[in-house]
């Protein structure tokens, strides 16, 4: 098959919101600290009303309305999450409901997980499958979604919820550029899930930002090595997404793509400007202990934040309007800024742009890949959904501080509850047109969400 990628995008999030500003008042701590320290302006919540079920439900339902798709066509399904509701049950297998009316059971696939990396794992698995002899000629669609909540402290603002469905098929808007594709992946304790009974991380904060830069730096070399470029450098793309734990972080992150580069050039980086002073430095500053190369290593990331602003604001910040009000989403966290770069630009100005993806999560799993972006009749229909997508940010409802509060308290109460009826009412859903019933004594409620 030709030009193999996605055909069709959707992506759904909770009603409700917190604001960040407010969140630092209300936490008692310096004014700016998440709002400009991470860079993040809001941060969506579910209630114990919704599940990483509904949510998938919801994504992937919304998808197959909006882009009038026929479920009999559809001949794979892979999901990407860390949210875990049954440890043997898939979520796949809860999609599979869906399916029930077109009597098409022939569907492959189920879920992937490994934390933020997931949903990457999936959509690869669903790129494959497309590609391979076992290849029906039908589409694949990949669900990625995740409720991140963390416990109280100072991992709690960068919490956030969502979901994204793709259509995975030939002949896609956005391609897929084969052999091109740099992987790292290695055994740590960065941010894990030990405790089943609990809904919350065991988190090191800043061994996990050491990680997501390393993976990043070992990405971005073997991409770079697979484009048989020698003179390859951040230029060559036109846009660059990044899995987005808090926004602040992937500034840091583009400023560190550049510094990768200006280390490689070697001799050659007359072509950086200003930027003599820090020839000598090496990427594994950042990595080490020693008070003095601390020192270096905040004064070399400041120097490159400020040597890179210009070319973040065209290249990465328009990718940042869901992570910044939504927050962390986990697996749909790097798709949420794909979407948001696509919804920042007309169709006819992205045809023909090489966008530049950075999936990573904890643990540890990363990719870098990249997609070039086709001018055909889907990708306007493409562009257009991902426009209404951004719209349905501002038809969230503001809850405060204390009311985010009391339903991350509620969440604790109810996880794994049974039999459990939330006394909550689902008004404060988007209009819900599904409900779902979990069997025998699992009594729990959630509801399918959507506005149409
Ligand atoms: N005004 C402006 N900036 C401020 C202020 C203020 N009043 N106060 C602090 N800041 C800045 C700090 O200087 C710092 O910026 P810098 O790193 O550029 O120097 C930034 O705000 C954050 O402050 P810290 O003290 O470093 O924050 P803290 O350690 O309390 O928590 C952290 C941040 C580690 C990210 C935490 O929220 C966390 O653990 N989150 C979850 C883990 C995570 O997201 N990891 C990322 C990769 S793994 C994944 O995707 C889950």
């Amino acid at each position: 098959p030709e030009d193999v990628g996605i055909k069709a995008i959707e992506f759904v999030f909770p009603k409700q919101y917190v604001d960040q500003t407010e969140l630092e008042k209300y936490d008692g701590i310096d004014a700016g600290k998440y709002t400009i320290g991470l860079g993040q302006k809001q941060m969506g919540f579910c209630s114990e009303l919704e599940d990483i079920n509904s949510l998938c439900l919801t994504a992937f339902n919304r998808l197959v309305d909006r882009f009038s798709l026929k479920y009999e066509d559809i001949g794979r399904v892979d999901v990407g999450t860390e949210t875990i509701v049954d440890k043997s049950k898939s979520v796949k297998s809860v999609l599979m409901s869906l399916f029930e009316k077109s009597g098409n059971f022939n569907v492959e696939g189920l879920d992937t997980t490994n934390a933020c990396y997931g949903g990457t794992a999936a959509l690869f698995n669903a790129v494959s499958w497309v590609e391979s002899s076992l290849w029906d000629g039908r589409l694949a669609v990949v669900v990625a979604g995740d409720i991140a909540v963390y416990a109280k402290g100072n991992a709690r603002p960068t919490g956030g919820a969502g979901a994204v469905a793709m259509l995975i098929g030939s002949n896609a808007p956005l391609v897929f550029e084969r052999h091109l594709r740099g992987t790292y992946m290695s055994h740590v304790y960065d941010f894990y899930k030990p405790d089943l009974t609990s809904e919350y991380p065991v988190v090191d904060g800043p061994l996990s930002i050491k990680c997501y830069f390393k993976a990043l730096d070992n990405c971005y070399r073997v991409y770079r090595e697979h484009t048989r470029d020698p003179d390859f450098t951040l230029n060559k793309f036109d846009a660059f997404c990044f899995h987005s734990p808090f926004c602040k972080l992937v500034q840091k992150s583009f400023a560190r793509l550049i510094l990768n580069d200006f280390i490689r050039c070697g001799q050659k980086n007359l072509y950086y400007p200003g930027l003599e002073d820090f020839r000598n430095v090496t990427l594994d500053l950042v990595f080490s202990d020693k008070k003095e190369d601390k020192i270096q290593s905040k004064k070399t990331e400041d120097k490159f934040l400020e040597y890179s602003k210009n070319t973040f604001k065209i290249k990465t910040e328009p990718s940042l309007e869901l992570a910044s009000r939504i927050g962390n989403m986990y697996t749909a966290s790097v798709y949420s800024c794909l979407i948001s770069y696509l919804s920042s630009k007309s169709a006819k100005e992205l045809a023909g742009k090489r966008i530049g993806l950075f999936s990573y999560g904890s643990g540890l799993a990363s990719t870098m890949y990249s997609i070039r972006v086709k001018d055909c009749a889907e990708l306007g229909k493409l562009v257009e959904n991902c426009r209404c997508i951004r719209e349905r940010l501002d038809t969230r409802k503001k809850l405060a501080p204390e009311e985010f509060e009391a339903v991350m308290d509620q969440r604790e109460k109810s996880l794994h509850r049974v039999p459990f009826h939330s006394g909550r009412s689902t008004s404060e859903l988007f209009p819900e047109i599904v409900k779902i019933e979990y069997p025998g004594e699992y009594e729990k409620e959630l509801w399918q969400i959507d506005d149409k």
